[in-house]
């Protein structure tokens, strides 16, 4: 198959995101909506949105691109990058950086490895950060929404109270998690205010636009969209590599077969990715794998990347 030729100043990512578009919505099988948190299970399986953002914030778009989905898990992302921009290599005595090749809720590697998560994107790993910028900031979901909003520039980004009062009524997993881990010292605040940060966290609405610009910061190697710098040039890198051999928990094998981008997914069917030094994607669909992965969503980048031979690789 011909590569497409690589948008210069004067193309566009347009046809590519039309093209893909065209070709997902002629095929079948989209996966299953979240079930386990009750509110998730209402979406359409056969949404779907695809953006692409480049380094200046010009954004690209097709289908369902402008539409606000729970973005979940991909805010795993920013708390980690909120967090280490703060305490520096700090935070890695807290949590580790290796794949867990376990689902993303699992409880069983934190006993043998005495509290430590193996990385900050499976929940385990996610709550210890959460809890760490909360002890920074004294408001850690507060910070992530000023983050999307500035990065995004869109102020009207906000928490879904509905989703996180869903997800609070179903998180027995998550608490078993966080006290687990308080009982090895591992999480500073208490368990029921870190929770509240955290569901709140997951429930954050935002588009594919909304998320492609927000995650400008990763292709720009740590500079943020006002030129201000979140993170050093090798902070930045570290993110990106711990999103491709995490962002996708058990699957991440495949995604990086696959896709060959470093990569975050959350069961709400959303995934972003990155081009370091080129631009950064979104995509939606709701419709999710046995692994929590959107169905729609990995097959639209494993196109991208292969229709424009963008990739790390
Ligand atoms: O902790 C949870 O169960 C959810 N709020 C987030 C899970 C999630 O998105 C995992 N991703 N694929």
């Amino acid at each position: 198959m011909a590569i497409m030729r690589v948008p210069s100043s004067t193309q566009t990512f347009q046809p590519v995101l039309e093209r893909i578009a065209d070709e997902i919505g002629r095929t079948p099988g989209r996966g299953r909506a979240a079930d386990y948190i009750p509110a998730l299970a209402a979406c359409d399986p056969r949404s779907f949105g695809m953006a692409v953002a480049e380094l200046d914030g010009t954004v690209y778009g097709v289908g369902d691109w402008r539409e606000p989905f729970s973005t979940q898990s991909i805010t795993k992302v920013f708390t980690l990058a909120l967090d280490l921009a703060r305490e520096g290599d700090e935070l890695w005595e807290h949590v580790g950086r290796e794949p867990s090749g376990n689902p993303f809720n699992s409880l069983v590697q934190l006993e043998y490895e005495n509290g430590i998560p193996r990385n900050p994107f499976i929940n385990a790993g996610a709550l210890v950060v959460t809890d760490r910028l909360q002890t920074r900031t004294g408001d850690a979901a507060g910070e992530l929404l000023a983050f999307l909003r500035a990065e995004s520039g869109e102020p009207s980004l906000d928490f879904d109270h509905e989703i996180a009062a869903s997800e609070s009524a179903h998180g027995d997993r998550n608490a078993a998690l966080a006290h687990f881990m308080a009982s090895y010292g591992n999480i500073d605040n208490p368990v029921p205010d870190l929770l509240d940060q955290y569901f709140r966290q997951c429930s954050i609405r935002a588009s594919c636009a909304d998320l492609a610009l927000a995650t400008g910061f990763l292709a720009r190697h740590g500079v943020r969209a006002d030129g201000s710098r979140l993170l050093t040039r090798s902070q930045a890198k570290q993110v990106n590599a711990v999103m491709l051999t995490c962002g996708t928990y058990d699957a991440a094998g495949d995604f990086a077969y696959r896709v060959g981008l470093p990569g975050k997914s959350g069961v709400g069917g959303g995934i972003i990715a990155v081009v370091p030094g080129r631009c950064t994607l979104c995509v939606w669909s709701p419709g999710l794998d046995e692994r929590g992965n959107s169905v729609a969503g990995v097959a639209a980048l494993d196109r991208f990347t292969t229709l424009t031979g963008l990739s790390v690789f």
